[in-house]
């Protein structure tokens, strides 16, 4: 079995150096069109994905099985999917990125009521 937390917080670090490395690209350039795709990645790879490690580690039940892994996996594939769609509407047009950002999207809210039902299962005590 993988160690779940350590996993979520060793991806987290890496998500908060693309993202500030983003918001200092930004502010340098003055060129903040990216910004919406500098803030989820902050927000939903930093902070929510690091959140989930400190949850999981906090009520190891959560942590243990299939479902939890998968929700790891899926919301990693959806930051990433979502992130690019983001990306692309801003540089390339919303026609284009629009649906891309919508499966990503769509996968992390899928990610998101697993880990919810995680939670409900397991963290009673
Ligand atoms: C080296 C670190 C960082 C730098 C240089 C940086 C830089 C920036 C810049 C230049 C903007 C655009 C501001 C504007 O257009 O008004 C911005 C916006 C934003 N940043 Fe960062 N940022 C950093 C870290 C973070 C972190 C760690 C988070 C979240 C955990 C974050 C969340 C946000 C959010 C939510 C916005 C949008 C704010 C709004 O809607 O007005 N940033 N950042
Ligand atoms: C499926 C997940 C999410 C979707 C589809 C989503 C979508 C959006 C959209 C469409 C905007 C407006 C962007 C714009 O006006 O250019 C926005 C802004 C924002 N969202 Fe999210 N969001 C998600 C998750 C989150 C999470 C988890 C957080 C915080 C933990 C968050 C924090 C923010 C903040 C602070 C802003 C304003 C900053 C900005 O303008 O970029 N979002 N979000």
């Amino acid at each position: 079995m993988i160690n779940l937390p350590g996993w979520c917080v060793r991806l987290a670090v890496l998500y908060a150096l693309a993202g500030m490395a983003l918001g200092e690209f930004m502010g340098a350039s003055g060129d903040h069109t990216l910004q919406p795709v500098h803030a989820h990645i902050n927000l939903l790879g930093w902070v929510t994905l690091a959140l989930f490690g400190l949850i999981y580690k906090a009520w190891p039940a959560a942590a243990a099985g299939k479902l939890s892994l998968w929700q790891f996996i899926l919301f990693n594939i959806g930051i990433i999917i979502q992130m690019t769609g983001v990306t692309v509407i801003y540089s390339v047009g919303p026609e284009t990125g629009g649906p891309i950002a919508g499966i990503g999207s769509t996968i992390l809210i899928i990610a998101m009521a697993m880990f919810a039902l995680q939670v409900w299962r397991h963290c009673r005590s």
